[in-house]
C-alpha cells in the first residue's frame, strides 16, 4: 500500500478520485474508470473521510466524462495530431481513459509531490509525460512543445486559484500558443463560492475556493485572443439524468434562478 498524505488543494485529488473509483464499482457506472477503483485499493488512506458515498459518486463521474468528451472531440477534429496539457491532473487517469494515438503528446501537470504519488501508483505510457509544478510558477509551460494543436484542460481546478492567478495563466497560455488552441475547464460562479463550506472536497481538506467567474465572456475580455465557444451549465449538460434522484428534483425546482444554473460551467475557449 502507499502512503498518502497531502493537505490543502492537493488533498482534494482523493475525493475526486475515490468519487471514480465507486462509480467504477457500481453496477451501471457512469464512467466506469477502473483504474481509478485499482489507485484507491492501492493507496493507504482513510477514504471513509470523504464522505463520498455511492450515491455522489456520478456527480464527479458524469463532470469527467463530459470532459472527456471535449477531449475526444478536439483529437477528432485535430485528426489525432495534437498536445494535450493537463493541468492540475490529480490521481485522474484521463490519458488512460482516452488512450489518444501515437500522435498525440500528453503531459499532466500538478504540484511535484502529486506528480511523484502519480509515478508511483501508475504505470508509464508512449507519449505520455508528467511536470510537477504549480501551474502559478514561471518555467513548466515553456517545457511544452509548440507549433501543433495544443488543448489546455483542467478539472477542478479554477476554483483553487485566485482570480489574478487564473487570468495569467490563461493569458500565458493563449501567448504561448498560437492558432489551434482549446482551453477547456470547468468554473463556479460566486454563489458556489460562496457555498464552498457545502463542498465534500473543502470539507475535508480546509482547502479555500476563489475564482468564479460569473460571466464567460469576460474572460475574453481579460484575455486578449480567446475566443468563447461554449459555456454548459453543468446543471443541465448531457449526463445529468445519472444524477441521484434528489438532486436531479432540487435542480428541476431550482434551475430557472439564473444563480443557481451558472453554479458550475464547462467553459470551452480557442484561441
Ligand atoms: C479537486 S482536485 C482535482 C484533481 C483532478 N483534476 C480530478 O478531477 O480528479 C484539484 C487538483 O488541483 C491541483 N492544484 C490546485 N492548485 C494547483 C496549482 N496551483 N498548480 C497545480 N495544481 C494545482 C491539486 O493538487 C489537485 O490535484
Amino acid at each position: 500500500m502507499l502512503p498518502v498524505r497531502l493537505s490543502g488543494a492537493r488533498e482534494t485529488l482523493l475525493v475526486t478520485l475515490y468519487a471514480r473509483a465507486l462509480d467504477a464499482r457500481a453496477a451501471d457506472p457512469v464512467l466506469g474508470d477502473t483504474m481509478a477503483a485499482e489507485a484507491v485499493d492501492a493507496i493507504d488512506f482513510d477514504f471513509g473521510a470523504t464522505h463520498i458515498t455511492p450515491r455522489m459518486a456520478p456527480t464527479v463521474a458524469v463532470r469527467a466524462r463530459f470532459i472527456d468528451e471535449w477531449v475526444r472531440e478536439f483529437l477528432r477534429e485535430h485528426d489525432g495530431e495534437a498536445t494535450v496539457v493537463h493541468l492540475g491532473a490529480g490521481l485522474d487517469t484521463r490519458v488512460w481513459r482516452i488512450a489518444p494515438g501515437p500522435a498525440v503528446t500528453w503531459i499532466d501537470v500538478d504540484f511535484p509531490e502529486v506528480i511523484e504519488i502519480r509515478r508511483a501508483l501508475f504505470p508509464e505510457r508512449p507519449g505520455y509525460h508528467m511536470i510537477g509544478s504549480s501551474v502559478t510558477d514561471d518555467g513548466w509551460l515553456e517545457r511544452i512543445p509548440t507549433g501543433r494543436p495544443t488543448l489546455a484542460v483542467a478539472e477542478g481546478l479554477s476554483m483553487y486559484l485566485t482570480e489574478e492567478q487564473g487570468l495569467t495563466l490563461l493569458r500565458r497560455i493563449t501567448d504561448r500558443f498560437n492558432g489551434g488552441t482549446t482551453i477547456a475547464f470547468d468554473a463556479f460562479n460566486r454563489l458556489a463560492i460562496r457555498a464552498q463550506k457545502a463542498n465534500p472536497a473543502v470539507r475535508m481538506s480546509g482547502a479555500t475556493l476563489h475564482w468564479s467567474v460569473d460571466h464567460p465572456r469576460d474572460l475574453v475580455r481579460d484575455v486578449p485572443g480567446l475566443r468563447l465557444r461554449d459555456a454548459v451549465d453543468a446543471l443541465t449538460a448531457p449526463g445529468v439524468e445519472r444524477l441521484p434522484h434528489g438532486a436531479r428534483m432540487m435542480s428541476a425546482v431550482l434551475r430557472p434562478i439564473p444563480a443557481v444554473r451558472h453554479m458550475s460551467r464547462y467553459l470551452r475557449y480557442e484561441r
